[in-house]
C-alpha cells in the first residue's frame, strides 16, 4: 500500500473510532461528535470538531453535518460557543481537574476557540448542497460571530480579544511567554511553569466567571492574536457568502463582508511589522507587539484580502524560507530561528516548534489560492507522509517527522482533505495499482484535475 493510502486509511479509522454518541443529562441534549483523542481529549472541542467535519466530508457527509449540528447545539441563548463541550456526565469531574477549566452551566467551558466553524459549515454546505441544513445551522453560527463582535472586540484596535492563551488553541506557544512571566523559564521547566501561570490566571478570573465576564478590566491577559483574528475574518467572509446563499437581505451579507475587511485592515494597521515582513500579536496589557516569529505570523495568508506585496513577503521571506519555516516537514509552529524553537518536543509542550496538520491545512489553501501549486502540494504530501509513517498524532517533528503528543488525534485526519485536493480521493488510494505519477511529489500542477467532493 502506498504511503498516502496508509495515511488516508489511518485517518478514516480514527474518524470512525473517535465517534462518541449518547445523551447528556447535564446538558439535556443528545450528542454525536468525534473526540480529538480517546485518551487525552475525550470531549467535543469547537475548532477540532470543525476540522473533523471537513475531514468527514471525505468519508461520511452525513456525519460531517451531524458533527457541526452537535457542536452548535451547545451555543447559549446569548450566542456564545464554548471551546469545550463536556457532554459526558461521568467524565466531567476528571476534566475539570485535569484541564483546570471553569464551566458554564456545568457542561461548557467558559472559554472560546478560534471560530473555524463558519468555514467548516461552508465547506459542508458546498459538498452537500443541503440548503435546509444550512438554513437550520446558520443562525447559531451567526449568533456566535455576533457574540464575538459584541463581547470580544477591542475598543482601540477593533480586533477580537482573548483573555487566556488557550483561547487561541495555541496554548503553550512561546509568543505568550513574556506576558505569562515565563521569559526566563528553561526548556526543562517551561511546561510546568506554563501550567502554574495558567492556574494563577484562571484562579484570578474565577470569581463569578461567566462567558460574558468583562475580563478586559482585570488586565491580566488581554491579547489580539493574529491567528484568532485571521480565522475570524476568514469566517466572516464565509458567513457573508452563506447569508447570501440562504437569501438573507443583501445589506446583511454586505455588512458581514465589510466587517471582514475591517479586521484585515486592523491586522495590517496594528499587527504588521513592515521591517520584519510578518504579523505579530498585540499584548494589550503591556501595549507591545510580540516579537516571536510563529506560524500565526503567517496566518493572514489564509484570507483573500491581503494586499499582494504583503502576501509575497510572507511567502518568500518566511514561509518558503528554509532557515525559518520551510523545513523538511513544514510548517513548524515556531520559526527555526527562534531561541525557543523546540523541534523534538523536548519541552513536552505543544505549539513550541512541532508541525501541526491543522495549521498546515490552512496554509495549504492560502498558498494554493495564490497560485503556489507546487509548494502547496509539497506541503500536503509531506504532511501525508508524516501521518502515514507515525499515525495520527497531535503534532510532528519538522526535521524527523516523529509523532508527538496525543495519539489517534482527530484533526490530523485533515490529511484526507489535503489528499483529495491532490486528486487523491480515498477510493483511489485504496487501489493497489495507483498511477505512479500520483505518487511522484514532483508531478505537480494537478490542481486543475480536481474533482468535486463526492456526496
Ligand atoms: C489542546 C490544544 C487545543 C485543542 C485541544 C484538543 O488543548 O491546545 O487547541 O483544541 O488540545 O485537541
Amino acid at each position: 500500500m502506498t504511503s498516502h493510502a496508509t495515511a488516508a486509511r489511518r485517518a478514516a479509522q480514527v474518524l470512525r473510532e473517535n465517534r462518541r454518541t449518547g445523551y447528556s443529562d447535564g446538558a439535556g441534549l443528545a450528542y454525536d461528535y468525534t473526540c480529538p483523542s480517546p485518551e487525552t481529549y475525550p470531549f467535543q472541542w469547537a475548532w477540532d470538531s470543525s476540522f473533523h467535519a471537513i475531514a468527514l466530508l471525505h468519508v461520511d457527509t452525513e456525519r460531517a453535518r451531524t458533527e457541526l449540528s452537535s457542536l452548535l447545539s451547545a451555543v447559549t441563548g446569548t450566542g456564545f460557543l464554548p471551546h469545550m463541550v463536556l457532554w459526558q456526565d461521568d467524565l466531567r469531574p476528571r476534566a475539570t481537574a485535569e484541564f483546570r477549566i471553569d464551566l458554564w452551566e456545568g457542561w461548557r467551558s467558559v472559554t472560546i476557540a478560534p471560530p473555524v466553524v463558519a468555514r467548516a459549515v461552508e465547506r459542508v454546505y458546498e459538498a452537500t448542497l443541503d440548503l435546509a441544513w444550512l438554513k437550520r445551522t446558520l443562525p447559531a453560527v451567526q449568533g456566535f460571530f455576533d457574540w464575538l463582535h459584541r463581547h470580544r472586540r477591542s475598543p482601540r484596535t477593533g480586533l477580537i480579544e482573548i483573555y487566556q492563551p488557550d483561547e487561541s488553541g495555541l496554548d503553550m506557544s512561546p509568543k505568550y511567554d513574556e506576558a505569562l512571566g515565563l521569559a526566563a523559564s528553561s526548556r526543562a521547566t517551561v511546561r510546568d511553569d506554563w501550567h502554574a501561570a495558567m492556574r494563577r490566571l484562571i484562579d484570578g478570573y474565577s470569581h463569578d466567571r461567566r462567558p460574558e465576564s468583562p475580563l478586559r478590566e482585570a488586565r491580566a491577559f488581554v491579547w489580539n492574536d493574529v491567528l484568532v483574528n485571521s480565522i475570524y475574518a476568514d469566517g466572516l467572509t464565509s458567513l457573508a457568502r452563506m447569508q447570501a446563499e440562504v437569501g438573507a437581505p443583501a445589506a446583511l451579507s454586505e455588512s458581514t463582508a465589510a466587517a471582514a475587511r475591517d479586521i484585515w485592515a486592523a491586522l495590517i494597521e496594528h499587527c504588521w511589522d513592515p521591517e520584519r515582513g510578518a504579523f505579530f500579536d498585540l499584548d494589550l496589557v503591556s501595549g507591545r507587539r510580540s516579537t516571536v516569529l510563529t506560524a500565526s505570523s503567517l496566518f493572514p495568508l489564509i484570507g483573500d484580502a491581503l494586499p499582494e506585496p504583503i502576501a509575497q513577503r510572507l511567502i518568500h521571506e518566511h514561509l518558503l524560507n528554509e532557515r525559518e519555516f520551510w523545513l523538511p516537514n513544514p510548517v513548524p509552529s515556531v520559526a527555526a530561528t527562534e531561541p525557543s524553537f523546540d523541534p523534538t518536543f523536548a519541552t513536552g509542550a505543544i505549539f513550541r516548534g512541532s508541525s501541526w496538520v491543522n495549521l498546515n491545512w490552512y496554509l495549504y489553501w492560502g498558498l494554493r489560492d495564490r497560485g503556489y501549486f507546487d509548494e502547496a502540494r509539497h506541503l500536503a504530501l509531506r504532511t501525508s507522509a508524516c501521518v502515514a509513517a507515525q499515525g495520527l498524532r497531535e503534532c510532528y517533528g519538522p526535521y524527523d517527522g516523529a509523532g508527538h503528543g496525543a495519539r489517534s488525534f482527530g484533526w490530523s485526519s485533515l490529511v484526507l482533505d489535503l489528499l483529495h485536493a491532490q486528486g487523491l480521493a480515498p477510493e483511489d488510494l485504496a487501489a493497489e495499482d495507483l498511477a505512479p505519477d500520483l505518487l511522484d511529489e514532483s508531478a505537480l500542477h494537478d490542481a486543475h484535475r480536481l474533482r468535486p467532493t463526492e456526496v
